[in-house]
C-alpha cells in the first residue's frame, strides 16, 4: 500500500510516516512549498507525479483563533484545497481520507456527537472545515471523512507539549475546565488510518465503509483533567510537573468560540470498519516517555 500524505510537518503526517512500515506501507509525504493548498493550480498534476493507492489529506489551517483574523485564507485551504484534492483523486480514481474536527459542532449536546447530529461551527476554522467536509463530498464517494479531536504526539505544536514547557517555568497553570474531549494521540490515529485504508482499498464497492466516521482516543476529560494526568505522569517519569487551577473558559478568552462539549461518538467507525482506538489515558504515557526523556536529553531537566 502507498499512500499520499498531504501535509508534510503536521502531526498526523509525521504519525503516518512513522508507523508505515509497522503497517507494511509507504507513505510519501506532500507539502508546502511543492503542494500548496492554497494554490489549487497544479495540485493534480503533483499528486499524479507522486502516485499512489490513497490519498490522505493530513493537511490544513489549524491555527484556530488566527482563522477569525483571516477567514478567506482558512477557507481556501481547508475548504476549497480539500474540494481540490477530492477532485484529484476521483481523477485518479483512488480514495480520499480527509481529516476533520470536533470544531463542526456547537458543543451544546449533552452527549458524544453522532456523525449526523446536526453542525453548526463557533468559528472560522471549524467553518471551514465544514466546507471542506461538504467540498469532499461533492467531488469524490471514493471517501473518508474522518473528525478527530484534541490531537497530542511528539511531534510539532500540541496541548501536551505546551503544558510540559509551562511546567518547566511554573509552579501553578491555570487550565480551563469546562471544556470535554477526547485526547487523541496522532500515532494511534495514523494506525487507525492505516485501518481505514487497507479496508477502502481492499473491498472498494463497499458503501458503509464511505463516508464521515467519529475517530478519537476512547473516553473523555476536560482539559483540566488531561493537564492533572499529564503532570501526573511525568512526575512519575522524573519530567517537569505542576499544580492545575481549574478555569472556567469565560475567565480565558480567545478570540475564537470554542465547543464545551467536543466529545464524538465513534461506535459508527467500530461497527464498519472494526477500529476502536485505546483509551487516552494509556495512549498519553507511551508520548510523554518520549517528551521527557526528550527534555531530559535537550538539559531541561
Ligand atoms: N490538532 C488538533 O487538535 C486537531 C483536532 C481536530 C482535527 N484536526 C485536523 O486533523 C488534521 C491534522 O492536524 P495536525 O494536528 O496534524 O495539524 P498540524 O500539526 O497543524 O499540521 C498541519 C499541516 O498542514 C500544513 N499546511 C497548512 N497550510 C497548508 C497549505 N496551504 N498547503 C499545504 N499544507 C498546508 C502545514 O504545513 P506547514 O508546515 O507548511 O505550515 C502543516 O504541516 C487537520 O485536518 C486538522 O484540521 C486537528
Amino acid at each position: 500500500m502507498r499512500i499520499i500524505v498531504i501535509g508534510k510537518e503536521g502531526q498526523v503526517a509525521r504519525a503516518l510516516a512513522e508507523r508505515a512500515r509497522m503497517h507494511e506501507a509507504e507513505a510519501v509525504l506532500l507539502g508546502r512549498p511543492k503542494l500548496d493548498l492554497a494554490d489549487p493550480s497544479g495540485i493534480e498534476d503533483i499528486l499524479r507525479e507522486k502516485g499512489g493507492d490513497l490519498i490522505v489529506n493530513a493537511a490544513a489551517y489549524t491555527a484556530v483563533d488566527q482563522a477569525e483574523a483571516e477567514p478567506e485564507l482558512a477557507e481556501a485551504i481547508n475548504g476549497i484545497g480539500a474540494g481540490v484534492v477530492a477532485g484529484a483523486a476521483a481523477a485518479m480514481g483512488v480514495p480520499l481520507v480527509q481529516l476533520s474536527t470536533d470544531y463542526v459542532f456547537n458543543g451544546i449536546l449533552d452527549r458524544p456527537y453522532r456523525e449526523d447530529d446536526a453542525v453548526e461551527p463557533l468559528g472560522a476554522y471549524g467553518a471551514s472545515k465544514l466546507l471542506g467536509e461538504t467540498a469532499v463530498a461533492a467531488e469524490t464517494e471514493d471517501h473518508v471523512i474522518l473528525r478527530t479531536a484534541w490531537i497530542y504526539s511528539p511531534f510539532g505544536r500540541n496541548f501536551v507539549k505546551t503544558m510540559l514547557g509551562l511546567a518547566v517555568e511554573r509552579d501553578e497553570i491555570g487550565v480551563v475546565a469546562d471544556q470535554v474531549g477526547s485526547p487523541t494521540n496522532a500515532l494511534d490515529l495514523a494506525d487507525g488510518i492505516y485501518g481505514v485504508a487497507r479496508n477502502l482499498l481492499e473491498r472498494p464497492e463497499e458503501k458503509s465503509l464511505r463516508g464521515i466516521f467519529h475517530m478519537t482516543g476512547a473516553g473523555f476529560a476536560s482539559w483540566a483533567e488531561f493537564a492533572t494526568e499529564i503532570f501526573a505522569l511525568s512526575d512519575r517519569l522524573g519530567g517537569p510537573t505542576a499544580r492545575v487551577r481549574p478555569l472556567s473558559a469565560a475567565d480565558y478568552p480567545t478570540p475564537a468560540r470554542r465547543p464545551a462539549n467536543s466529545r464524538l461518538d465513534c461506535t459508527k467507525l467500530e461497527a464498519a470498519h472494526g477500529i476502536r482506538l485505546s483509551s487516552w489515558q494509556a495512549s498519553l504515557e507511551p508520548c510523554l516517555k518520549r517528551l521527557v526523556m526528550e527534555l531530559r536529553t535537550s538539559g531541561n531537566r
